[in-house]
């Protein structure tokens, strides 16, 4: 109830100056006693994944808090994990605004951020000023500047600069909003690109005597085959885990409501069948030898459920958040 008249307060601004808005306010509230406003009476439902345990198997999708700079509060929340980013090297503005869309009708949202952020230092930076004792995630990604015949070197460089601070490494691969990204994720340059992130991690854990699990963070916009493809490479390189999925540039939900010829990924719950058509796929090819982490369209204990029976280990949500408010934490934790 309250979280409805503040969204019919907040859905009245701009969607980019909102979320602006509220990750400040949120990271002045981080961290201090305050945040206890945004918690909840959330049950202890333990889940083991990648040798690593998890409070809940609810987590924070990437985007949220790019820079994390919330993530005490979003801890404070009751999500099992928070994964920040994504994050690139060095910061970059990402597209020209507007580049956030709700629709509403749908509850969806079409975003051409373009991975807009600070950089991997000051992500690192906050971190460490951070008390949280969950799990974070870093979701890495590669600078638009550079081009993507050398992307490998900026997943490397971040890698190294996150390894010590992260419970888990997401490598981005999905994002639709910087020009050639996806291709990372077919044939020989994903096989490259994987033996290159298996050698650093462990040359890292060797160095830092921990091992932290990478996984990939996949699109919803691939074949059958594609994805069969993308899972035997994940086998063959001993990756710890895929997220999926990233946004769709589909439309075929949304034709006809306002926002919707916008260019960019779309999220929320006009994803929900297509990322879970990708995670069924995943979830034949990899016969749990990988697990799943499944995000797109959750707004729901019965969304959750839905995710976690097709074989998901772990769930993420970033635009149920937005349209449901965090009760939707506590509504699927404590039933799940
Ligand atoms: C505004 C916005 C920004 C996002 N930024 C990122 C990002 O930086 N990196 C990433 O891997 N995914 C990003 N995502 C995708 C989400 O993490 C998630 O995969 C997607 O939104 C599907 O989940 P949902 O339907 O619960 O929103 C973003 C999504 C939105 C809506």
């Amino acid at each position: 109830m309250i979280y409805h008249i503040i969204k019919s307060i907040l859905f009245k601004f701009d969607p980019e100056l909102t979320h602006k808005f509220t990750i400040k306010q949120f990271s002045i509230i981080s961290g201090t006693l305050l945040q206890n406003i945004f918690k909840f009476k959330i049950l202890s439902r333990p889940v083991n994944c990648m040798g690593i345990t998890f409070k809940n198997a609810l987590g924070l999708a990437a985007g949220m808090d790019k820079n994390a700079e919330c993530i005490d509060l979003f801890g404070a929340m009751g999500f099992g994990f928070i994964e920040v980013g994504t994050v690139t090297p060095i910061a970059q503005l990402g597209n020209k605004k507007p580049r956030l869309f709700r629709l509403i009708e749908s509850e969806g949202i079409i975003n051409r951020m373009g991975l807009n952020n600070l950089g991997v230092d000051n992500l690192v930076n906050n971190i460490k000023k951070s008390n949280f004792e969950g799990i974070i995630g870093i979701n890495i990604g590669k600078n638009e500047s550079t081009p993507i015949e050398n992307s490998k070197d900026d997943y490397l460089i971040c890698m190294e600069k996150v390894y010590c601070y992260a419970d888990y490494i997401t490598i981005n691969i999905s994002s639709p909003n910087t020009p050639f990204l996806r291709m990372l994720q077919y044939g020989e340059v994903l096989d490259d690109l994987l033996a290159a992130i298996k050698i650093k991690q462990k040359t890292l854990e060797k160095f830092t005597l921990r091992y932290v699990p990478v996984v990939i963070k996949i699109s919803p916009d691939l074949l059958e085959e594609e994805i069969v493809k993308i899972a035997d490479s994940l086998i063959k390189y001993q990756i710890d885990g895929v997220i999926a999925t990233n946004t769709t540039i589909n439309r075929s939900l949304v034709k006809g409501l306002k926002n919707c010829e916008e260019i960019g990924g779309l999220s929320g719950r006009p994803l929900q069948s297509s990322s879970s058509f990708v995670i069924k796929c995943l979830a034949k090819e990899l016969k749990g030898r990988i697990p799943i982490i499944g995000v797109g369209g959750i707004d729901s204990l019965i969304a959750a459920r839905e995710k976690i029976n097709l074989g998901t280990s772990l769930i993420q949500i970033y635009s149920g958040l937005i349209y449901k408010g965090p009760k939707l934490i506590q509504d699927i934790v404590n039933y799940i």
